[in-house]
């Protein structure tokens, strides 16, 4: 099983929609897909409602930094089960360098279950609380979305150097950095693709060679609970179509899930 991580310190840029996305993705291509929605908001949870397919013995999310635990997804479907967001995340603030490291042993336990783990966590960074960098403790890799702008330059480098701070100082050395990916960008605006030609200028590859429009399509698919790949109607919807489908195949196959 891989763990994949999705994270920026800003809400609103596009991580629960690229959680989603690429489980809808690995769930085509046949995969087994786990589910962990570290975010108290809860918007992957959303995504995936109850199917009736659990038997309602099901833990959630904050099970993972509990000393003692036996973790217990939510089946959704064959192949597809989910680790609820709970109130209990919120607080976790307590939990200290040993807590941590929690999600990651449960995590691995139920690697024989499922080919990919997919981790949405809320917009914060640091180490409290301590949702994120227990998903990056845990992760094989991570991808950050991030809304493109003439002042990113400062959150991207202060994202990047956390992230690479997080393998340097021990906590996940193996930790791979994936790369950023330009999300809910507006592509009819002259200024914003000027600004991202110049993030790219700046960050080079760390800017993943991706690009997630701003689309009403893909609010949409998330809200009819369906890829935004399915069913397209209309240019802006094809391309849409078109972005989402290379984004999670490039996150699938960077993350060795897909060949
Ligand atoms: N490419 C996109 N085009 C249009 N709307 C998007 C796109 N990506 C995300 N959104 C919308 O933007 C909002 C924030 O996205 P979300 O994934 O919840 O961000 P985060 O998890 O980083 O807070 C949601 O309403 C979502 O439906
Ligand atoms: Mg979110």
């Amino acid at each position: 099983m891989k763990i994949l991580a999705v994270a920026n310190q800003k809400g609103g840029v596009g991580k629960s929609t690229v959680c989603v996305g690429t489980a809808y993705a690995a769930v085509e291509a046949g995969k087994r897909v786990l589910l962990v929605d570290f975010d108290r908001q809860g918007s992957l949870s959303t995504s995936f409602p109850e199917t009736g397919a659990d038997d309602g013995t099901a833990t959630t999310a904050s099970q993972l930094f509990a000393e003692q635990a036996t973790i217990r997804p939510e089946i959704l479907a064959p192949g597809l089960a989910i680790l609820r967001a709970d109130d209990t995340l919120s607080m976790l603030s307590g939990v200290n360098q040993e807590g941590i490291k929690r999600p990651a042993r449960y995590l691995r336990e139920l690697a024989k279950d499922f080919d990919i783990c997919i981790i949405d966590t809320p917009g914060v960074l640091g180490v409290n609380p301590p949702m994120t960098i227990a998903a990056l403790v845990a992760a094989d890799a991570v991808v950050c979305p991030f809304g493109v702008g003439l002042y990113e330059s400062k959150a991207l480098s202060d994202l990047w150097d956390y992230l690479r701070g997080v393998r340097a100082n021990g906590y996940n050395p193996k930790l791979r950095l994936m790369g950023l990916i330009p999300s809910k960008v507006h592509t009819a605006s002259r200024e914003e693709m000027a600004a991202l030609e110049q993030l790219r200028e700046q960050f080079g590859n760390i800017i993943l060679p991706l690009m997630l429009g701003e689309r009403a399509s893909v609010k949409q698919a998330i809200a009819n609970r369906k890829p935004v790949w399915k069913g397209t109607r209309g240019a802006g919807h094809l391309k849409a179509a078109q972005e989402w489908k290379a984004a999670t195949q490039y996150i699938l196959t960077n993350l060795g899930v897909l060949k």
